[in-house]
């Protein structure tokens, strides 16, 4: 399929909660980890179709600040499907004009992961489709302290003044400065949270819950959300343009 390049009504950027990989297995009498591998398969679905309807970004929930409470060998596990997903697939993304961006705290990672993040962003820092933002070790939370934390060193220093600190200036100090904010937010899994993602970004970004599992989300599942999105009156606070 040919890619029909960006449309007025698919969402500029679509960001997903890839959640009830766990669950997906336990139901079918399998260890956990076999859901987090069907999970990179839909996640390779999704990248695919975002790709075809158009999508300018794709935001995905790869790994939580609070996932490194989780078992050390589930947090292994995970660890190394991600850098094996780096290994295998990079070279298909770049060739599909696909940038690749990394989110979340880097501090203290294993410095090859951090390599490989740094290598991935150089490779496809030019390409001009999909935007795929991994957010990796990423909690909103910790996010917008280290933005506050970067303003305050500026008014320290005297390089800000109180005054000049506004939405835009905070919004430039968050890992996803220069990206769009949301216009579609996903989740599967059942659950109807945002559980520490983009809290300050989806300020007025449509919802869409979807009961199923991640790994069984397939480019049928995005289009339907996609068509909700499409039925909502979206107003920003304001009121709908009156005729006169
Ligand atoms: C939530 O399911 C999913 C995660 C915590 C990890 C998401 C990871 C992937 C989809 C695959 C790896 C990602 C990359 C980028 C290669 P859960 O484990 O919380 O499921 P549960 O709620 O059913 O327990």
């Amino acid at each position: 399929m040919s890619d029909p390049g960006p449309s007025a009504c698919v969402p500029g950027h679509v960001a997903i909660i890839m959640d009830g990989n766990g669950r997906w297995a336990t139901l079918r009498g399998l260890p956990r980890s076999a859901g987090h591998r069907q999970g990179v398969e839909a996640l390779r679905r999704t990248v695919r179709a975002s790709r075809e309807m158009g999508i300018g970004v794709l935001t995905l929930y790869s790994f939580s600040s609070e996932n490194w409470a989780r078992p050390a060998s589930e947090v292994r596990f995970l660890l190394e499907l991600l850098r094996r997903f780096i290994r295998t697939d990079v070279a298909d993304l770049h060739q599909h004009n696909v940038r690749v961006i990394v989110i979340g705290d880097r501090e203290g990672l294993d410095p090859s992961l951090r390599s490989m993040f740094e290598e991935t962003e150089a490779l496809t820092r030019n390409n001009t489709g999909l935007k795929l933002v991994i957010a990796f070790s990423y909690g909103s939370r910790q996010e917008i302290t280290r933005a506050v934390q970067a303003i305050a060193a500026k008014v320290a220093e005297g390089k800000l003044a109180p005054q000049d600190i506004t939405p835009a200036l905070i919004g430039n100090h968050l890992d996803t400065a220069g990206l769009p904010e949301p216009d579609l937010l996903i989740r599967t899994g059942g659950e109807q949270r945002l559980s520490n993602f983009l809290l300050w970004q989806c300020a007025y970004t449509e919802f869409v819950f979807i009961p199923d599992y991640w790994p069984e989300f397939d480019a049928e599942h995005l289009s339907r959300a996609v068509d909700a999105f499409r039925q909502r009156d979206r107003r920003f606070g304001g009121i709908k343009a009156q005729t006169a």
